[in-house]
């Protein structure tokens, strides 16, 4: 096309892209160029602008590592993140919720009631539920639910050289009755990474960097779509204003406070280790 305007732009894109072999790839791309140009025309953008993005998005490659993605950040504080978690979860199932850069492969296996209390301090919380067939409502046996969260100093393994290898990760497999069960301690809130770009525009729009406090779970099982989610204690202060919008109500929890480690309805190894009083959680996860 010759003469391209603000009004035929989005055509000439298409019509550039007319030869693209996978047709999911030429939609989305067909898309995303016609939204980038409507915001375009709609906020007006100045070249000014254009240009602070574009030094933003170039410092967000010279802070990534292979430890950090700034990148990612970008999308979780947008809210993007969240809304791709959204779009492909929900129903019978139980939500999907940020995975986060914390998550380290091949942790530790722990039987059904195992201990990940560890040396660890704070709270102590007995942990129980189920993995379920969401359509079914059938227990499933033999499903890994690979686990991992933050000590009570709001820092996971892997960012804490004071914390042994590994501590409070593990992976699970349900027992014959779908059950999975573990002691830890309580997790704590934390902030995202805010010493960056991601940071900078936390700042400008009057926003704080911090996270309610979680428990992350992946669970992987035969026959099903892999679920990664994460579990909220309802009484945390941030709440209500998650930095990176993981928060929906079916994934928040009350952590229900326990004095006799005889009334939890599941057998735990280290269930004389439970400083009391400690906290109780049933959640049943849905695939
Ligand atoms: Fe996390």
């Amino acid at each position: 096309m010759r003469s391209v305007t603000k009004d035929t732009i989005t055509d000439a894109f298409v019509n550039y892209c007319r030869k693209t072999k996978d047709p999911r790839l030429k939609f989305v791309l067909s898309r995303l160029a016609a939204h980038l140009h409507e915001f375009a025309k709609e906020v007006e953008l100045t070249h000014e602008e254009w240009l602070q993005g574009m030094d933003l998005l170039y410092r967000a490659g010279r802070i990534s590592s292979p430890e950090r993605s700034e990148f990612i950040l970008f999308s979780d504080v947008l809210g993007l993140s969240a809304v791709v978690d959204m779009v492909g979860s929900g129903g019978k199932r139980t939500e999907y919720s940020n995975l986060g850069p914390f998550h380290i492969a091949d942790a530790k296996w722990l039987e059904p009631g195992g201990d990940m209390i560890g040396t660890g301090d704070g709270d102590h919380v007995a942990f129980y539920g189920r993995v379920l067939d969401a359509r079914s409502g059938a227990p499933v046996p033999g499903a890994v639910l690979d686990i991992w969260q933050t000590a009570a100093n709001g820092l996971y393994s892997n960012q804490d050289p004071a914390q042994p290898e590994g501590n409070l990760r593990c992976r699970m497999k349900t027992d014959a009755g779908g059950r999975y069960g573990f002691t830890t301690v309580r997790p704590a809130p934390y902030t995202v990474p805010d010493d960056g770009p991601v940071g900078d525009l936390l700042r400008a729009t009057g926003r704080h960097p911090w996270r309610p406090a979680h428990f992350h779970f992946m669970i992987k099982a035969e026959g099903y779509r892999p679920l990664t989610t994460e579990i909220f204690p309802a009484d945390d202060p941030y709440i209500d204003q998650d930095a990176v919008f993981g928060v929906r109500h079916r994934l928040v929890v009350d952590l229900v406070p326990e004095t006799n480690p005889a009334r939890v309805p599941f057998k735990m190894t280290a269930a004389s280790r439970l400083k009391t009083p400690f906290f109780r959680v049933e959640y049943d996860f849905r695939i």
